[in-house]
């Protein structure tokens, strides 16, 4: 099977009550044990591509990437995403490089402006075959590229997104109810608690439209702990619920975005083995380790949070 959209995936998971893991990729290693894991659980997956990791890598490294895996595992239906598109050129740059799939993401920008932007894409993306996401509301977060103080995190209004689908003609959309971008969401001591409430009424207003969280990384506390005690020093790293997602999954939300805590996986296998052989200098020793921590965490974002294995 080649890269597909994911039309038919949305579909398949909204009505089947899961969601699909969209997965950051950065480089070879992760893309194995992303797609090793999706293969193994018979689980469609999306792989997306952020501005950092496209100037990290180079997008034609990681589309050949992605390629080659799609060439090892004809089975598994992959998308090939663009993460946070910065602007139409953006977009179109990626659309004409071969990905499946884009996000537009001018939540940062005025309605009227988002709106412009994200149909001016989807009108560009769509005449290519090529489907696209776009964010209403904004997220909190500490990225590189994406960089919103807490205090500006606005939830999304629900009042906004029928209007907003309807004349921008976009495929899915990414809402705002209290997850953040990278490994520190929450501050010790408050409650880790999504707005459930505003995800169940969009889904009211957009009945059977797909709806994306970013930011769900639940920052598993096991692999923070082998960081911190193989030299590492995060400290009060805090995820979202995994409970909480699982019942995202199950309502409207088709896709739920995962980074941080791939990020942490391949540290901590990294750590450790550098800690258990301080005589190694081998990078494919090291990245072994650290990529089958990866891959053993999408694994159990497959089956115990999104619920997408058996899928295919
Ligand atoms: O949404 C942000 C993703 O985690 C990508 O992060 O811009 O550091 O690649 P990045
Ligand atoms: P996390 O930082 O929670 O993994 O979110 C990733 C994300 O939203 C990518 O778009
Ligand atoms: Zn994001």
């Amino acid at each position: 099977m080649a890269l597909v959209t994911s039309t038919e995936m949305f579909k398949k998971a909204y009505d089947g009550g899961y969601a699909i893991g969209a997965f950051n990729v950065n480089n070879m290693e992760i893309v194995q044990g992303i797609t090793e894991a999706a293969a193994e659980l018979r689980s469609p997956i999306i792989l997306q591509a952020s501005a950092g990791a496209r100037k990290y890598a180079n997008s034609i490294y990681l589309t050949k990437l992605v390629e080659a895996a799609v060439e090892l595992h004809p089975e598994v239906p992959m998308v090939l995403h663009l993460d946070h598109g910065a602007d139409f050129e953006t977009c179109k740059s990626c659309i004409d490089g071969g990905f499946t799939s884009v996000m537009i993401d001018y939540s940062g920008h005025s309605f009227e402006e988002n709106i412009a932007e994200s149909r001016k894409v989807a009108e560009y993306a769509h005449e290519r075959g090529v489907v696209v996401e776009a964010e209403l509301g904004t997220l909190a977060g500490i990225e590189d590229a994406v960089s919103v103080d807490a205090d500006k995190a606005m939830f999304t209004n629900p009042d906004e997104v029928e209007e907003f689908v309807k004349r921008t003609g976009v495929d899915s959309l990414a809402i705002a109810i209290g997850t953040s971008h990278g490994a520190y969401k929450f501050k010790p001591g408050t409650d880790p608690k999504l707005r459930l409430d505003i995800l169940e009424e969009v889904a009211r207003r957009l009945p059977g439209f797909p709806i994306v969280l970013h930011g769900s990384s639940s920052v598993p506390q096991e692999y923070v702990k082998i960081i911190n005690g193989h030299g590492g020093a995060l400290k009060d790293a805090i995820g979202i619920p995994e409970e909480q997602l699982r019942l995202a999954a199950k309502g409207a939300v088709c896709k739920i975005n995962i980074d941080s805590d791939l990020r942490l996986g391949m540290t901590a296998g990294i750590r450790e083995h550098m800690q258990a052989h301080p005589d190694h200098f081998d990078p494919r020793q090291y990245l072994t380790d650290g990529r089958k921590y990866v891959k053993d965490i999408v694994a159990h974002k497959i089956v115990e949070v999104l619920g997408s294995d058996g899928k295919i």
